[in-house]
């Protein structure tokens, strides 16, 4: 049988993903460098799926590497989870970003040409969509990040569209994802941020345990419900399911483009009553003001997925909660 390659199969969303690749009798290569994640997970994939795991530890800008294990495996798939995700950071080190993201998907993906794979999925991010000015988020929304991160996303999803218009037997999936929370339900694997968590759910779950003091909620003055930020959260288990749906949908139309969210919005507040009623754990807040770059309200338009992927996520927010608490709380120190 022929493989698929995991580029960034060992951090969060890859992780969750390459559980039910492997749970789903298909046969993987992960290739991550480790930068925001642990040689440890693969053990737990191992755990959980009674199979043994192929791990290349590397970067995809190494090209030779790169070019090795095309050679040395037959895929017939790539799903490219590899990247770096913090908003701060790249607007702090934009060619870091441009480099890993940009430079690290050209060298993929000239490799995965030169070697005649032609099938790919590429994590996408609802930030392709900037500050549209409709809250609610279809694939026709127009695309105008703002922030470097976004762009690396952009600047990936259009170099494959030109891609495939040059090589027509490409067959590529672009996944914008929103919120992801959410772990395993055997906490055994999870979300695992090195340092201070830039995110509310991790934040949350590290203040429950006391590793950090408080929650900061970035403003109470948006124009919501409740004044908080209003988000469409989506557990991490619905969003790998949303990879294997790809793949089979891949079979039958060669470009698909979807928003991978619940069109469900939920603000902080709503989040942090969640998270309590689902801990049993209250959690100590403070409101502070805005953080630059934060949006007041976005979701998804999951329509489309739905109809092209036959998906749509199962999972509410009080059992996302239960799950992102039982991995924290089972691991308090991650996978060290
Ligand atoms: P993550 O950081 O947990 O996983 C990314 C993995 O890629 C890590 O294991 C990291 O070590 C690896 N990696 C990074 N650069 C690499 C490189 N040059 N070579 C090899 N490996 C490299 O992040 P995640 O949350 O699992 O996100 C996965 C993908 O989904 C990323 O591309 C991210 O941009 C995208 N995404 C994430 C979110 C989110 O909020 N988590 C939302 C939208 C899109
Ligand atoms: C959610 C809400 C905050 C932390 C980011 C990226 C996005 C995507 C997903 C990759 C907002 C509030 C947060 C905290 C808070 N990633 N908040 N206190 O900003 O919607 O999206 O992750 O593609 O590109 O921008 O997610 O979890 O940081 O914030 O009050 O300590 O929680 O203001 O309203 P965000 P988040």
């Amino acid at each position: 049988m022929k493989k698929i390659l995991v580029t960034g199969g060992a951090g969060y969303i890859g992780s969750h993903t390459v559980v039910q690749l492997l749970n789903s009798g298909k046969d993987i290569v992960i290739l991550d460098n480790l930068s925001n994640s642990s040689l440890g997970v693969i053990k737990r994939i191992e755990d959980l799926t009674g199979k043994a795991v192929e791990f290349i530890e590397g970067d995809i800008r190494d090209r030779a590497l790169v070019r090795a294990t095309f050679e040395q495996h037959t895929f017939d798939s790539v799903i490219h989870f590899a990247g770096l995700k913090a908003v701060g950071e790249s607007e702090a080190f934009p060619l870091r970003y441009f480099d890993n993201n940009v430079s690290g998907s050209i060298v993929l993906f000239e490799e995965m040409m030169r070697a005649n794979v032609n099938q790919l999925i590429f994590s996408s991010s609802a930030t392709v969509y900037g500050n549209p000015g409709s809250v609610c988020y279809t694939e026709e929304t127009p695309l105008s990040p703002i922030n470097v991160y976004g762009r690396t996303k952009l600047m990936v999803e259009d170099i494959l569209r030109d891609l495939q218009k040059a090589n027509p037997a490409l067959r590529i999936a672009l996944l914008r994802y929103f919120n992801p929370v959410g772990a395993h339900e055997s906490g055994r694997i999870g979300e695992n941020p090195f340092g201070k968590p830039n995110n509310l759910m991790p934040f949350m779950t590290q203040v429950a345990i006391g590793a950090q003091e408080k929650l900061m909620v970035y403003g109470n003055d948006y124009p919501t419900p409740d004044g908080t930020g209003l988000r469409d959260y989506i557990h991490v288990e619905d969003l790998a399911a949303g990879h294997l749906a790809a793949l089979k949908a891949l079979e039958q139309n060669a470009s698909i483009t979807v928003n991978l969210g619940t069109g469900k919005p939920y603000s902080v507040f709503d989040m942090i009553k969640a998270f309590e009623g689902a801990s049993g754990v209250k959690i100590p807040y403070e409101v502070v003001t805005r953080r630059a770059g934060d949006l007041s309200e976005y979701y998804a338009d999951p329509t489309l997925a739905k109809k092209v992927l036959g998906w749509e996520a199962q999972l509410g927010i009080d059992r996302m909660c239960a799950d992102s608490w039982r991995w924290q709380k089972n691991n308090p120190k991650g996978y060290s």
